[in-house]
């Protein structure tokens, strides 16, 4: 009989520091850079953000949102042999941050490895799973988004530091005798590097380069809305499925204008696209767990249903994920 895999429990968390737009532009006019809460909503559709405090890690994050996924798949830690962390925010340079979370879990002897996607970490990490627990090299798993990129702004950078915040969400995957995820369709176009990215690295006890985010904006918005589009008809066509057949599109989070484009070229209401960057701003990979989790908890998505999971972002790297619930 073929193995599926198949989303059994979701969770999500965010710290406690919540930054409204007026909360931000004030710490930001502080430090003379001038924004407003209306240009923020008018071109990101972003009214708050949440922020770590120091010390706290995306181990930490990525702790809380698996002990929620736990509870909900009725699955024990010790029964996880598989931890995958989707960041781009690691907690150190080396072990993975999965291994650091994989000790907090009390998790401990099943493989645990990070992937690095930007923004598209997520659906990266959930089709590794799948193909691990297809082949029969895993059977419950954790995959997890997690990011602290408050730790990467430049708060001198109007153009970026008001789009992003932390957070981290999370699933169990477990083999199933029927079809959880049925298609998925990763790519990646290096030769776009420069337009998102964070170019500092550590070299011989210094960080050389710089450490801060930047980025092209308007190139990255006219490459995501392209791309978002064909990993979504890649993504049906490889499952036999059409546009009609998605109940609840969930995409990459960072910024509403994407979503909306997005959801036209699919044909698709704005009812059925799950929307929580105007609360979360663009939290990277912990972005589409975090939505999938809001919306499962508020009752909005449910078991049975087909959800197509969307991510785009810094490599540039973009993908699709079409599972049904
Ligand atoms: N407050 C006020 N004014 C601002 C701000 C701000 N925070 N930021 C920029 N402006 C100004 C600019 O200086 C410019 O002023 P000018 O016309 O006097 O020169 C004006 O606003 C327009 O700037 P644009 O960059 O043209 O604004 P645009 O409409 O393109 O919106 C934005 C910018 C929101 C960044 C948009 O391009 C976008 O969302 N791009 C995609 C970003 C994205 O999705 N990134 C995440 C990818 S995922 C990942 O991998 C991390």
């Amino acid at each position: 009989m073929k193995r599926y895999s198949r989303i059994t429990g979701t969770g999500s968390y965010v710290p406690p520091r919540r930054l409204s737009n007026a909360d931000l532009v004030a710490e930001l006019a502080a430090k003379g850079v001038e924004t407003s809460d209306e240009w923020i909503v008018e071109r990101t559709g972003i009214r708050a953000r949440h922020f770590v405090d120091d010390g706290v890690y995306s181990s930490d994050l990525a702790l809380e949102a698996c002990k929620g996924a736990l509870q909900a798949a009725g699955v024990e830690a010790k029964d996880i042999d598989l931890i995958i962390v989707a960041t781009s925010t690691p907690d150190m340079v080396f072990p993975s941050t999965a291994c650091i979370l994989q000790n907090k879990l009390g998790a401990n002897g099943g493989a645990a490895f990070d992937v690095q996607a930007v923004c598209s970490g997520f659906v990266y990490a959930l089709t590794v799973a799948d193909a691990m627990i297809q082949t029969g090299a895993a059977n419950k798993a954790l995959v997890v988004g997690a990011e602290v990129f408050s730790r990467l702004l430049d708060f001198s950078d109007r153009t970026t530091c008001v789009l992003f915040g932390d957070g981290a969400g999370a699933v169990v995957l477990e083999a199933s005798d029927t079809p959880g995820i049925l298609a998925s369709d990763l790519h990646a176009d290096g030769k776009h590097v420069g337009i998102l990215c964070v170019p500092g690295h550590v070299s011989n006890g210094h960080i050389l380069g710089d450490p801060l985010l930047k980025m092209d904006g308007q190139a990255v918005f006219k490459l995501a809305v392209g791309v978002l589009e064909s990993a979504a008809r890649a993504a049906l066509a490889k499952a036999g499925k059409t546009e009609a057949d998605i109940d609840w599109l969930i995409p990459h989070q960072a910024n509403i204008r994407i979503m909306q484009s997005t959801a036209k070229k699919l044909k698709l209401p704005m009812d059925k696209v799950v929307v929580t960057v105007d609360q979360h701003g663009n939290t990277s990979a912990a972005s589409i767990p975090l939505a999938l989790d809001a919306a499962v908890r508020a009752g909005q998505v449910k078991p049975g249903q087909t959800l197509m999971l969307e991510g785009v972002g810094g490599g540039f790297t973009w993908g699709a994920v079409l599972l049904t619930l």
